[in-house]
């Protein structure tokens, strides 16, 4: 019998992904997640915090293999400690991370608490393997509508994204947790690097709405970092498949 692999924030967007690809793969599958979940086809529920480490231990007890996707909008650097102390513990062979393109490069909090988080993982003395991703087209999303509820559209000038499919995410750490443990792996985009503006644009244009613009100025380093296009990744990246059009043309498509 092989051990189960943990998944934490297999709740998540992502999460909800990549189990049934490694379920397809042959795996059982442990999510460990805050809330209460019924167990089926192959998945064990796990109730535990990553924050309070309470439920830690004994979800990561008996498993070899922990995928790492739990996250939010802090504490992502003390919750990945605590894994990686109860992981250390039951001499876990392979943890897999997520973590975000640009965590190295550009001067914001939450990115601060995802390098804090690789630095853990790496300097754990368990293989590992890291893998650093765009924004999902979900989120662009979630902004574009956000910001199209606005009579006017602030776009920050110099503002380049590359939204990658979290599919295309998923199926990549996927592979990532049946390899050999790699380190720091290629960071994943997606196909084509868009301004703030293209991006409002085509969003408005799937939506038949119309808005006028107006060009804003990120302040600080956080906005000089992101002008200078630390937070892509133009070569030597591996790049998803689906593109932002893709994707809106599938979240639009009028219901029939
Ligand atoms: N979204 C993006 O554009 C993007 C881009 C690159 C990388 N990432 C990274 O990818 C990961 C997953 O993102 P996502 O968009 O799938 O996130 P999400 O949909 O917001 O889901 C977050 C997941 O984390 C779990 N979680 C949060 N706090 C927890 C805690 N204290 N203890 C245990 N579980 C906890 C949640 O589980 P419960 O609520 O069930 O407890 C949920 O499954 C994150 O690490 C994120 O930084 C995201």
């Amino acid at each position: 019998m092989t051990s189960p692999i943990l998944v934490t924030g297999g709740t998540g967007t992502l999460g909800r992904l990549a189990v049934p690809l490694l379920r397809d793969a042959g795996h059982d599958v442990r999510v460990l997640s805050r809330g209460h979940h019924q167990p089926g086809n192959g998945i064990e529920h796990v109730t535990g915090d990553l924050l309070t480490g309470a439920g830690v231990e004994s979800a990561v007890a008996g498993t070899e293999t922990v995928l790492h996707l739990a996250g939010g909008p802090k504490g992502d650097d003390e919750a990945t400690r605590n894994l990686v102390r109860a992981a250390s513990r039951a001499e876990v062979r392979h943890l897999v991370y997520i973590s975000v393109i640009g965590a190295d490069r550009v001067p914001l909090s939450w990115l601060r608490s995802k390098l804090d988080a690789e630095r853990a993982i790496a300097d754990s003395g368990l293989p590992w393997t890291t893998l650093r991703a765009a924004q999902f087209h979900g989120l662009v999303l979630t902004m574009m509508q956000k910001m199209a509820k606005l009579p006017v559209i602030p776009v920050p000038g110099g503002l380049r994204l590359q939204p990658v499919d979290a599919r295309d995410v998923a199926a990549r750490l996927v592979e990532l947790t049946l390899d050999k443990p790699a380190g720091l792996v290629p960071d994943l985009a997606g196909p084509r690097v868009y301004g703030m503006a293209e991006l409002a644009r085509g969003y408005l244009r799937a939506r038949g709405k119309r808005r006028p613009m107006m060009p804003v100025r990120m302040p600080g380093k956080a906005g000089r970092a992101y002008r200078a296009g630390e937070n892509l990744t133009l070569d030597g990246a591996d790049l998803g498949a689906r593109t932002w059009e893709d994707f809106l043309a599938e979240q639009l498509r009028p219901a029939r």
